[in-house]
Formats: structure tokens, sequence, C-alpha cells
């Protein structure tokens, strides 16, 4: 399938003129049959209106359209030799019958304020083997099914049993996750007229950018994809890998950057580093990062402030830091989070990959459950995605003159923009000045510029306990028992080993109200979010704002506006009150 895909690719890459066929035809042969449901002139016509590129708005409908056009011949084939299941053609879409295995399932969100409440919730979730989604200081949201929720109530005491709602109402689990694959109307390609419309009339209003991003994208067309922008943009775009899987797939990057051939440039090139995927079923971080990538490659040279961004930094943009678990979440399960490397443990796969960094790496809490969603492997380093992608950043700084000075690794959800440390709060990063000012900066740039969803700041390390809200004096506040161990994770790796000076960790939507399942709606207001970030980062690092320019004008009123809602919203953090938290752990199971 890989290899055929990129045949066509390369074929169409050549001959322009080949591209209508391919969409339909799944097998490449010029079957009369595949010819009939040709796209006609007139959607061609309609599809050379927009004004992108045409070799690449082509291209994308060709990749597009082979992806529906092999999600139609899938379900025939399901229908046809069900029991079948290792001929797969194609590892994208999910067999319904496995859809069937969430029917029964629901996301419950618990309300937290008390450490009774905390820890019988830890204790309970540890019993009963349930898959925790998020937490945060407030609540706890958790994958149960239905049968086992008496079970689950019974062990929780009675405050708990009330203050719980379930998220996704009116949408049963499988339902959300079967419309999280890509638009089912646009797998019905018996149907000329509405194979293409749905999704690509101008009129809709969610058509806001490129079809690409109308749609969560598998990693055999997000490959091809980048590819695709380093040819088409020789100029500014570079097509790298940045390690290898544990199953022997490519982890494919983006390096976009042009460097200017004048001599008082810096020999050492300042590099933005921006990952995602690297839990699988975190979608939205993966077209988050293409979405950057895309918005940055397609303004160089048009828009003033891009332009002059990629001339000073580069940008290295890591979709699926864990391509054989998103592989694995678009062919098998939904909601898988780890990589897929075998454990101990014969039926548990997976390595939690930002619980295994070194760098303050806690894996003897989860070291006697492979099982657990947040494992960390045996030893420091044993997720090898992880151990990879490390190993080819600190090569790129030893031996290839890269300087990294920023990193953003995407996850979802929650809407917050966190900083070093996760692994503790009682360590607090040396420059937490800068990264304060700079996280709440990248917030009100989120917020404000056009009007995106409110991310709230705080450390990594408060982004995962909770804390009680009894107490009316917020210093009376008290800290509850930690979630699950937070050590290990990339975002103190880079920041601490590797010295990134502006580390965060970025959840991206919603608040619970779809979690993971996130609708493809959210996919390009999320992207143009993140790119409003990004372009206050960009504008911070060059010292066009924050504090350090404020100083440039003679503004003499130091307290900038984002020191006052600093105050008001960094959650105050009582250390003497802390009551040994490490004790109690909630774990992600499944
Ligand atoms: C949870 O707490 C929030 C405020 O802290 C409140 O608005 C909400 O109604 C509570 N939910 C439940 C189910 O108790
Ligand atoms: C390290 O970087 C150099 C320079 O780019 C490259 O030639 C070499 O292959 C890299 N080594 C590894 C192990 O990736």
């Amino acid at each position: 399938m890989h290899q055929s895909s990129f045949a066509v690719l390369s074929l169409l890459l050549l001959a322009p003129s080949l591209i209508t066929a391919a969409p339909h035809d799944t097998s490449y042969t010029s079957s009369p049959h595949a010819r009939h449901h040709e796209p006609s002139a007139n959607v061609r016509g309609r599809v050379d209106n927009f004004d992108t590129p045409r070799p690449w708005r082509r291209l994308s409908d060709a990749i597009i359209g082979r992806i529906w056009g092999l999600a139609g011949k899938q379900k025939s084939l399901d229908t046809t030799n069900r029991a079948n299941t290792n001929t797969h053609t194609i590892e994208e879409q999910p067999e319904p019958k496995l859809l069937a295995q969430y029917g029964d399932d629901v996301v419950l969100r618990f309300n937290i304020s008390t450490t009774d409440e905390a820890s019988a919730l830890a204790e309970a979730a540890d019993i009963l083997f349930l898959d925790v989604w998020e937490f945060n200081e407030d609540w706890v949201d958790i994958r149960i099914a239905k049968d086992v929720v008496p079970s689950l109530l019974g062990l929780l005491p009675p405050t708990l049993e009330k203050s719980h709602v379930a998220l996704m109402q009116d949408l049963d689990l499988a339902q959300a996750i079967l419309n999280s694959y890509p638009s089912p109307s646009a797998t019905q390609l018996h149907d000329q007229d509405r194979s293409y419309s749905p999704t690509l009339k101008p009129s809709t209003p969610s058509v806001k950018g490129h079809p690409f991003f109308q749609d969560y994208q598998p990693l055999s067309v997000i490959d091809p994809w980048m590819k695709l922008m380093a040819s088409m943009f020789t100029t500014h775009v570079r097509k790298i890998n940045v390690g290898i899987s544990y199953e022997g797939r490519d982890i494919p990057a983006l390096r976009v950057g042009v460097h200017a051939t004048n001599s008082n440039q810096p020999s050492r090139r300042q590099t933005v580093l921006v990952t995602g995927g690297s839990h699988a079923r975190e979608w939205i971080s993966t077209t988050t990062v293409n979405y950057v990538a895309w918005s940055l490659i397609n303004s160089y040279g048009k828009v003033h402030t891009i332009t002059k961004l990629l001339e000073n930094y580069d940008f290295v943009f890591v979709p699926t830091l864990n391509p054989d678990g998103y592989v694995y979440s678009w062919e098998t399960d939904r909601l898988w989070r780890k990589n897929r490397q075998p454990t101990s443990l014969r039926f548990c796969h997976g390595i939690d990959l930002d619980r295994s960094y070194p760098y303050k790496w806690e894996g003897e809490s989860t070291r006697s459950n492979p099982c657990s969603e947040s494992y960390s492997g045996d030893t420091p380093f044993d997720g090898v995605e992880a151990q990879r992608f490390a190993e080819w950043a600190k090569n790129e700084t030893d031996n290839n003159n890269v300087d990294f000075v920023g990193f953003l690794d995407l996850h979802s959800y929650s809407q917050q923009i966190l900083y070093p440390y996760s692994y503790s709060c009682y360590d607090e990063p040396p420059t937490i000045e800068d990264l304060e000012e700079l996280a709440l900066g990248l917030a009100k740039a989120i917020r404000i510029s056009r009007k995106g969803r409110p991310y709230k700041v705080t450390s990594a390390c408060e982004g995962n306990v909770a804390m009680s809200k009894d107490s009316k004096d917020k210093k009376e506040r008290l800290v509850l028992p930690r979630i699950e161990s937070s050590g290990g994770s990339a975002l103190d790796w880079f920041y601490h080993e590797l010295r990134v000076k502006y580390a965060f960790q970025i959840k991206l939507r919603d608040t619970g109200s779809y979690g993971f399942l996130l609708p493809r709606e959210n996919i390009i207001p999320t992207g143009e979010e993140l790119l409003d970030a990004i372009l206050y980062l960009g504008r911070f690092m060059l010292g066009e704002v924050g504090f350090a320019a404020d100083k440039h004008t003679t503004k003499t009123e130091p307290p900038l506006k984002e020191a006052v809602e600093h105050n008001e919203d960094t959650e105050v953090w009582e250390r003497d009150r802390d009551q040994d938290q490490s004790q109690f752990e909630l774990r992600r199971r499944r």
C-alpha cells in the first residue's frame, strides 16, 4: 500500500495530467468502471477556482480522493470478507466491529475538591482498570463501561456520587469515534455530486483553509503531503527524518527556514521544534503541527513578518512523533495512546513516550504495570521513538550547528500552556520569569488576535495535580494527591538536558466536550490559534514584544498587562500543606 501510493504520487508529480484518474481507481488499473466515477470537468473546474497553487491543490485532492476511494472499497471488503482481518488493503479505516468495542463506554467527569475524593478515585480507577483521559486541578475525566459505573460509584465517597457528569451527552462514544474519521459523505464515490461538494464548496463556513485540513489525515496521506511540501517549496522546505519507530517507520519532519547567504548570519542556526502526536489518540496535535507548518511555508515571501521569521529561525515540524501508535489509532483502536512496543506482559503493548525521557524518569511507579496508559518502560529511554528523537536532537546540536531555542510539544486536551517542570512543583526552573511571561503572551495572542479559545497558563506539574476548593482563602488551599507520575517528560528533557530556552507543552482544544474526539471543524481554528501563538513566539524572540521590548522603547511603567493577569490567574501553590501526594497515583489504564 505504501509502495503503490508513493509510486502513484511520484507519477502525479511528474505528470499532473494523470491526476484525475488517481482518486477513484484504487488499484490504478484503468478499468472503465473507475473512469465512470471520475470527477467530471465541472467538479475539477470548481476545484481549480481556489487560489491555492494548482499542482498542490490537485495532488491534495488526489491524496484525499485516494483515501476516500479506498475507504469505499474497504467497506465492501468488510462485508464480503469479514473473517479475513489480516488482508487489509488499507490501514486507515476502522472496521465496524471494532467500533463496537466502545459502544458500551462513557466518559465521566468528576469534580474533585478534597483529598479523600482524590485518593478514593485514584484507588477505584486502579482497582477497576479505568482509562483516565485527562485531569487538571479541577476535574478528572475517566472512560468507563456503563455497567461498571455502579461499581465505581460504590467505591467512592457519597460526595462524588453526585458531582460527576457524562461528557458527550448527546453522542455516544462509538459515534463520536466514527465522526472523527474522514467524513463518510466524502467516501460516497458512487454519488458524484455529493462526493466532493460537502467539503469543497466554498460557501460552507467551515471551508476557510485548504481541504487537506477539513479532515484528520492518516499517516499514509501526511507523509506524501510532507514530501510534496518539500518538492514544491524547495527554497525554504526540506523533508527530514528525526528517527525510526519501533515498527520501522520513519518519523518524518519538515525543516522550514531560509539560510541567508550574507556573512553576518550567526553560525549556529536558531531552531524551533514543534512536535505533535507523541500520544497517538491526540489527533488534533498532529493536524495543528501540519497546519502551522503549511501556514508558514505558504506565507513565506508573501507575508512580511513570516518571511522575516523564517530568515531568522528554522522551524522543525514533527507531526507524528509516535507513528506506530498513530497508525494503530487509525486502523485498530481510536483511543490508543502509547507507542506499539511489546512489554513484559504479552497482552499489554506500548510505552508512554512522554514518560520515557531520562530526566527525572519516574518509571519505578509504573514498572510493575505495563498495562498502564502511562507506563514508562523498564528503564529511561526504553521508548524507542523518544530515544531516537532525542538522539537526533542532540546530534543536531553537537554536529549540525543547530541551536534549539524553542520547543513546543503539542498535546490534547484542556487548553493549557504548560511550562517546566513537569516532574515536580518544588523545583523552579531557572528562567521561570521568561517562561511565564512568554506563556502568558502566547495565551493572550491566542485569545485576542482571532478570538481564539482561552488557554490557561501554569507550570506543567500544577497542570497535573488537583487542589481543593474548600477554603475561601486561596493560600489555604490543599494540594491534593497527584493524579499520576509526570517525570520523564519531553518538556523537562528538552528544557533541562538540551537547554532549550523556551520550552512548553501546549494542550489544545477542547476542555472536555469531546476530548480526544474533537470534531474536525476544530482543525482549522485550532491551527490558527497555534499559528497566532507561534507568530507571537517569533516576535518575542526577535525582541519585538515582551518585557525586553518595552525596555527598549523607553516605556517606564514596568508591570505589563501580562504580569498583572498573571497574579490573578496563577493558582497559589501551598507547599507546606502538601500531604505526601506521591502516595497516590491514578494510573491511566484500560
Ligand atoms: C463542578 O464544579 C463546577 C465549579 O467548580 C460547577 O460549576 C459544576 O456544576 C460542578 N459539576 C458537578 C457535576 O458537580
Ligand atoms: C549527525 O549529524 C551529522 C551532520 O548532519 C550527520 O552527518 C550524521 O549522520 C548524524 N548522525 C546521526 C547518528 O544521526
